[in-house]
Parts: C-alpha cells; structure tokens; sequence
C-alpha cells in the first residue's frame, strides 16, 4: 500500500534562502534516514519549514513587531486551524511553548483558585507522563491531597470501570496521557469523560494529547475534558518550541489563570484588571510567530489530508514494524492495549536498547531510548528497565520499514 504524502512533501529548496543546505541539513539525508522518532520530534513538511523560515527572513528585513502586523490574518488564523484539529472552539484554544507549558497553566489555575484539601483526591493513569505525574504530587504533598494511580484493565490500558468505582467527591483532579509516550497504549479518554460525567464528579479532567494529537482523531467537545494539551513537533509536523492547550467553558468561566500578564490580562486602573475572555488568557505576550505560523501550516496539511487517512497509514507502518520485530530473536514487542498508538515498543536482547538505538543511528535509524523515570510505576509493573521506541509517520514506506527491521537484525546477530 503506498501512504498518502501530506501536501508539500519534496524536500526544501531553500526558497528565500541563500544557503538551502545551511537551512535544512536534513533535506540532503532524507533519501537515506529512515526517520521512526516521530514521537520524539517529526520531520516537518517542506510547506510548514518554508514558511516559517520565510517569516523569519521577514522580521530580518523589517522588524518583528512589523512582520507580526504583515502576517496577522494567517497568524489569527491558526486558533482556529488548531479548535478544527480537536473540534473546539477557536476562542477555547491557547498557543503556548509546549505540551508542558499548556498542561503546567491548567494545573496552576486550578491550584491557585480551588485549591485542593487535605483528603482531596488526584486520579492519573498508572502510564502518566512522568511530567504530569511530578507536579501532581508536588500539589498533594503541600494540600495534603493523595495522589493515586488507576490501575490497567486486563487489555493494559486504563481501566475505565474501575475508575469509575472509585470516583466519588473527593475526586478533585483526573489526569490521563491519551498515548503514552513509553507503549503502544491509547487510553479511553472518551469512557474516562462518560464516567466523569455520570457520576456527576466535580473533577477537573485533563487529558494530556502530546502524542495522539496529529495522528489519532480528537474530539474536544466529545472528550468533555477541561484541558487538552499537546505539542507541535511530535506528529502534528510543526516546529519545535509550539503547544497548546484547548480549556473548557467551565475552566474559563470558574478559573482565573495565575499570573496573569498583559496580553492575558488588561491593567485597568489602579487595583483593577479585567481577565481576557478565552482561552488566550492562558498565553504569555511574547511568542515565536514564525513556529506559530509554521504551526498552523503543518495543522493545515493535517486538516486537508484527514486525520483519519493519517491514522490509518501511521497504524498500518506501526503494525508492521510490530511483525517484523517479533520475528527477530530475543526482541519483544512490548504494546499493550486494545487500541494501539504509532509508538512501538521492544525490548532488545545484547548489546540491549541502548546500544541498539546508537547502532541503529549510525546504520541511518532513528529510534529512541525509553527509560523508567519517564514512567517508572508502569516500567516496574511490567518489570521493563529500557526499551527501544520506533515510532512511523505517512513519510516512511512499507519498504522504509523493512529496512529498519534488516539494519536491526545485523545489529542483533
Ligand atoms: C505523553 C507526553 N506528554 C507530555 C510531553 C511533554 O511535551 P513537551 O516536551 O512538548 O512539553 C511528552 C513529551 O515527550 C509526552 O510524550
């Protein structure tokens, strides 16, 4: 099967550039780098690296604050580009650095204007990224709130019937990753909200979309979280240093972000400000227009392929490499769930994961180490210490998969 190739694939030229070679150094290795760190941080498409180099080129020949007055439109745009990826109102969508950043300003509104209780309870999912685990317990540890882990449902995704059991008031906070970063996992953060809701628990729901968003569907308003944060490099194609996060009605009705700034707030007289309406209270003046731009580019060629022709190509190369991988002595795919991500997972036999992604590297792979402190309860349940992570985009062919798994099989032998 050939996959569909986003708008704008050749490789960059250099349009604007006086040095092409100097702007995209990986232009010259595509034809032989067979790119599965996806999860890490995608390729970006000629189309969304154009653009915003050309941006840049821009501020160099007549100011920042100029380019940004030039590009408006295109850069008012991208809200609503990135409410159309998740299916949410382009008011309800705020730009910011990273999938940490958008996720980090959720928590902090909430800590700082419902503080959590001694007795309170926070809810993550036994696989939850190590960055969102960290915080919360941060929060528990000075409210005296207790973080607990939902356990996994005998498939090993998050056990929605048994977080539902266990809901009650105290219930404060529900924090779920939608794709692990560390397994092939796609956790029910639709069954998550259902539950929620029927029970009707007063919980803030976050759901943390870093690794779903561009390549497995989103509904905002179906999931019925109050933040979904993600970031731009992984498989949306953006640059690196973009995020968002999309916030709840009820999260920007009840909930006043801490601290403000002035672009999230106006200063309107002396003791007095007025909160910005939408979700753009959550951002911070000072932003990177041209990563915000090629941003909206690369949601762009998301939008006008389909995110679901993407989700079946990017699950049909992971399903494959998960074959080939099992076929090799020793190897052992490690995904789990009754719905996988574009993340795979194995275990190496010697020289073992590390020295495997180095190998792999020089023989023109990229792969990524997996390490606990990413998610040590979910490495320790699976008595899992590292693991080699290949993770395919619509940019790499059934043959670009073959070929991985041959470079693999001469490491191993
Ligand atoms: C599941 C998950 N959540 C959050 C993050 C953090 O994203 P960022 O580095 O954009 O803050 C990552 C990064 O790898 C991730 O895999």
């Amino acid at each position: 099967m050939q996959l569909p190739v986003p708008a704008g694939e050749p490789i960059y030229t250099g349009r604007g550039c006086d040095s092409p070679d100097k702007v995209n150094p990986v232009s010259a290795l595509r034809s032989s780098l067979i790119h599965l760190n996806n999860a890490g941080s995608a390729l970006p498409s000629t189309h969304t690296l154009s653009t915003q180099v050309d941006y840049l080129i821009r501020e160099s020949q007549i100011g920042g604050y100029e380019a940004f007055a030039e590009y408006a439109d295109d850069l008012h745009a991208v809200h609503a580009q990135v409410g159309a990826l998740v299916n949410c109102p382009s008011e309800q969508v705020a730009l910011v650095e990273s999938a940490t950043v958008g996720w980090d300003r959720a928590l902090q509104a909430i800590a700082h204007d419902d503080p959590l209780e001694p007795g309170d309870r926070i809810l993550v999912a036994s696989s939850e990224y190590a960055s969102n685990v960290i915080p919360l317990m941060q929060l528990a540890n000075k409210t005296g709130a207790q973080l607990e882990f939902i356990p996994d449902g005998p498939d090993g995704d998050v056990d929605v019937e048994a977080f539902a059991g266990t809901l009650d008031e105290r219930v404060r906070i529900v924090s779920i990753t939608h794709a692990p970063s560390h397994n092939g996992v796609v956790n029910d953060i639709v069954g998550i909200g259902d539950a929620l809701r029927f029970n009707g628990s007063p919980a803030w729901y976050l759901v943390d979309a870093c690794q779903s968003a561009g390549q497995l569907p989103l509904d905002f308003s179906r999931i019925g979280c109050d933040a979904l944060s993600a970031t731009g490099r992984k498989f949306i194609r953006g640059p690196r240093g973009t995020g968002f996060v999309a916030a709840s009605q009820r999260m920007l009705n009840d909930l006043e972000p801490f601290p403000l700034d002035l672009h999230s707030a106006t200063w309107t007289g002396p003791g007095s400000y007025r909160v910005r309406s939408g979700a753009r209270r959550f951002e911070t003046w000072e932003a990177s227009y041209a990563a915000i731009l090629a941003l909206g580019c690369a949601v762009q060629e998301i939008l006008d392929v389909g995110i679901d022709v993407i989700h079946a190509a990017i699950s049909a190369r992971a399903e494959q490499l998960r074959l080939g991988l099992a076929e090799l002595p020793g190897v052992q795919v490690r995904d789990r769930g009754k719905q996988r991500s574009g993340i795979v997972t194995a275990t190496m036999p010697a020289p073992g994961a590390a020295a495997v992604v180095t190998q792999l590297r020089d023989a023109g792979v990229n792969a990524s180490l997996s390490t606990a402190d990413y998610a040590p309860i979910d490495f320790a349940e699976h008595e899992i210490t590292e693991q080699v992570r290949l993770s395919p985009h619509t940019y790499i062919s059934e043959d670009d998969i073959d070929q991985a798994v041959a470079r693999l099989q001469n490491i191993l032998q």
